[in-house]
């Protein structure tokens, strides 16, 4: 999708959300609304979901697209090194990733945004996979970061 009406689509999508995000302070549900609504607006999106840090391990949260890893093995894949490295991991190619993990064989790349809990902790990621090459950009990054920002923010903030 070309930037600009990338740029554009996130923006409603944003607008949504926040609205959406009044509704409930459970990360759970703001989880499973969030990749819902991306998932059927954005068509480059194949998978889209959350991994929990949860005692060590990454394990699946709320998702839509073919069935994922339910756990992800410790310290490898793309994940992994957005929570490791505490940073956002785009990977133009899954093939060129050392150490990807291939919970569907369909993936060619891939878009990780670590997200932090009320308390500023590293609570796990965002992770979002395309069956084309190359989808993710500068773009999704910003806009992803700020849509995560939202998972532990006070309800009745949230629209704000
Ligand atoms: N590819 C990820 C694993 C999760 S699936 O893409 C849904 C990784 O390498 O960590």
């Amino acid at each position: 999708m070309d930037m600009n009406k990338k740029a554009d689509r996130y923006q409603r999508l944003h607008a949504q959300l926040a609205e959406l995000m009044k509704k409930t302070s459970d990360p759970l549900a703001r989880m499973a609304t969030i990749a819902a609504l991306l998932f059927h607006k954005m068509d480059y999106f194949f998978w889209c979901g959350f991994y929990r840090l949860l005692q060590g391990e990454l394990v699946v949260g709320p998702y839509q697209g073919p069935l994922a890893c339910q756990v992800l093995a410790k310290n490898k894949g793309v994940c992994w090194t957005g929570i490791n490295e505490e940073k956002t991991i785009i990977v133009p190619d899954v093939q060129q990733f050392s150490g990807h993990i291939a919970c569907d064989s369909r993936s060619r790349s891939e878009i990780v945004v670590p997200f932090r809990d009320n308390l500023g902790k590293i609570a796990g990621v965002l992770d979002v996979d395309s069956d084309r090459l190359a989808q993710f950009d500068e773009v999704d990054s910003r806009q992803l970061a700020r849509i995560v920002a939202m998972l532990y923010l006070d309800a009745t903030l949230a629209g704000s």
